[in-house]
Parts: structure tokens; sequence; C-alpha cells
């Protein structure tokens, strides 16, 4: 399947019926085309009901959002997390996983709808979306049963358990134990009546420390919980462990998203525990060609509240 560009759209072909279940459930979104997608920042998974596209128009200069920027001082909070859990980058991710931000995406990651707010509703599709549309990249090359998969950053098994469903082996890891906590219960439910199939093996794990060698390497919506340096790190990482493929998703870095994202950080609450980072494509790009491998496919993922970029990158060698 040819898939260069811009995503296709997830009400395609073998789009599931979760897909378009959320698509009545979400409305459309207002300033945006109907044909390009989502990824999502988590930051505004936590923001009350939002427009961001018509905040950004109610800034009526640049210079009165430059001060609402310079007063919100994101800096000054993402610091203020750290020495509150004793740590860098990986502890905050760790501690809000482990917690408000494990019930908070649980609940975005779940198929209940109350309880659940618009902006959230619009998140979970966007990520749905992703999930989809990574499954689709990675069934082009073939049939996955028998291919050993590392889902990094599994969360709730969003991917790990369609993946095992295709008779996948998959090894699921995360950084937070809620996390892999819940990804094994879905699992067990979801693939109960299927004991021809393998459960994903699921393992408390930070990325960085992963080890073996897998066919597959997937790490969706994580990169963005981390600066460019760590990222880097952390791609060279992911290369390292798969044989001849690779498949990243990430918040890309424009003008407009990194404004999006900082009008964003003017609504903290007291619960807004994560970091949000963009990340160049290019900058992603030269991380994995630092290390041998290049992108070979690429999608772009867009609702109202959600926005990634999915990349398929193999060993150039293979490429
Ligand atoms: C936004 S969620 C995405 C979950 C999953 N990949 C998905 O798309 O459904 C980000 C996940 O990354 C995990 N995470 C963050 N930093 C990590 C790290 N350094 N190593 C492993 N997991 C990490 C978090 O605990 C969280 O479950």
């Amino acid at each position: 399947m040819a898939f260069t560009g811009v995503l296709f759209p997830a009400t395609a072909t073998g789009a599931p019926h979760r897909l378009r279940h959320l698509h009545q459930l979400c409305p459309k979104p207002r300033r945006l085309s109907s044909t390009t997608r989502t990824l999502a920042l988590p930051s505004s998974a936590d923001l009350p009901v939002l427009d961001a596209p018509v905040a950004l128009a109610a800034a009526s200069s640049v210079a009165a959002l430059a001060a609402a920027l310079s007063l919100s001082d994101p800096e000054r909070r993402r610091r203020q997390q750290a020495e509150d859990v004793g740590g860098g980058d990986k502890e905050v991710v760790r501690d809000y996983f482990n917690n408000t931000g494990f019930e908070r995406w649980k609940k975005i990651y779940g198929e209940a709808t109350e309880g659940v707010n618009r902006v959230q509703l619009d998140i979970r599709l966007g990520h749905a979306q992703t999930v989809e549309n990574a499954l689709s990249m990675l069934r082009d090359g073939g049939p996955l049963a028998g291919l050993s998969v590392c889902d990094a950053g599994c969360g709730t098994g969003s991917l790990s358990i369609p993946l095992a469903s295709e008779g996948a082996l998959v090894s699921a890891s995360d950084i937070s134990a809620a996390m892999v906590t819940e990804a094994e219960r879905q699992a067990r439910e979801a693939l109960a009546d299927r004991p021809d199939l393998q459960m994903p093996k699921f393992e408390v794990k930070d990325l960085e420390s992963l080890d073996g060698k897998f066919d597959i390497v997937v790490c969706l919506d994580v990169l963005i919980h981390y600066p460019q340096g760590k990222a880097e790190a952390m791609i060279a990482h992911l290369a390292s462990l798969a044989e001849s493929r690779l498949v990243l998703s990430f918040a890309p870095k424009t003008l407009y998203y990194d404004l999006l994202k900082r009008v964003g950080e003017l609504f903290p609450g007291p619960s807004k525990a994560t970091r949000a980072y963009l990340h160049a494509e290019r900058d992603v790009e030269r991380a994995l060609e630092k290390v041998g491998w290049r992108v070979r496919k690429r999608g772009f993922i867009r609702t109202q509240f959600y926005f990634a970029k999915l990349v398929e990158a193999v060993p150039v060698g293979l490429a």
C-alpha cells in the first residue's frame, strides 16, 4: 500500500468499527480539512473544552500573546515538577503516568463516553487513527504472524493487543507500572478466547533499558515527553533493538503547532503534569540517519486537538 505524504482517512478501507463510532461522537473539526488527520499533545487532554485555533485567533496581537506566554512560564513549572518528584524528565513522566496521567489516559484510550469531555474524545479519535495507521504500515510488509514486535511505551496496550491478535510475538513495556498492569488486564480480556495466540509479554521498563533484538520496534506517542537531545538517544537505542523496521510517532514541531502548544500551556491546571515536546521531522530523520536508518514511509494524523507524524524507518542497507 502506498503510504506517502498525508495519511489515508481512517474511514477508508479497514477502518475499525470503533473509529466509525468515534467519528459519530466527535464533532467534526471546524477549521481543518476533513482529509487530514491527527497526533495528540498530552497536555490538550487536560484542557477544559477549548478550541485552540479559536483561542489563537482571539489573541489580538503577537505582543499580547507573547506577554501571556511569558507570564505562564512553562519552564519554571517544569523545573518545579522535576523538583517535586526529585528527578528529571523521566521521573516526572513516570510519576505522572503512574498517577493522574494513568487515570486520564486510561479514560482517553478506553471506550466509555461518560465523563469524557470533547477534547478527550477528539484525542481518542486521533490516537485510534495513529494506532490503525501504524498497523496498516506494519501489515504492508506482509502478515505479522510470527514476527517479534517490541511495543516500547505500550500504555494500556492499544497497539500490543491488536498486534498479538494478528499472531505477532509482542514484547510490551512501559515505564509506568500502572499502565503495564492495565495493559495486561485488557490483553487477557481481549485474547481470552484465543488460546491459539501468544499473549504479549508485558514488562515494567523504561525504553532506554530495553535489550534484545526484534523484527520490528514500535514506539507511539512517547517521544513527546522528551526534549530533542533525549529523544535522539532514545531513537538510536530503539533502532539498535530493531532488525528490520522501526515505527515512531511524534508531535511535529512547526510554527503553528509550537504556538498551539504554548497557548495550551497558558491553561496548566493543577494536575496537568506532563511536559510536551514537539520534534522537527528533520531532527527525527537526522537522528535515524546517524545510526544508519532512513525513513521509508511517513504519514500525518490530525484531528482538532491531536496531531502526530508517523514514520517507518528501515536500515539503509535494506531500503
Ligand atoms: C501517550 S502514552 C502512549 C501509549 C502507547 N504507546 C499508545 O500509543 O497507546 C505514552 C506512554 O509512554 C510511556 N513512557 C513515557 N516515557 C517512557 C520511557 N522512557 N520508557 C517507556 N515508556 C515510557 C508512558 O508511561 C505512557 O504509557
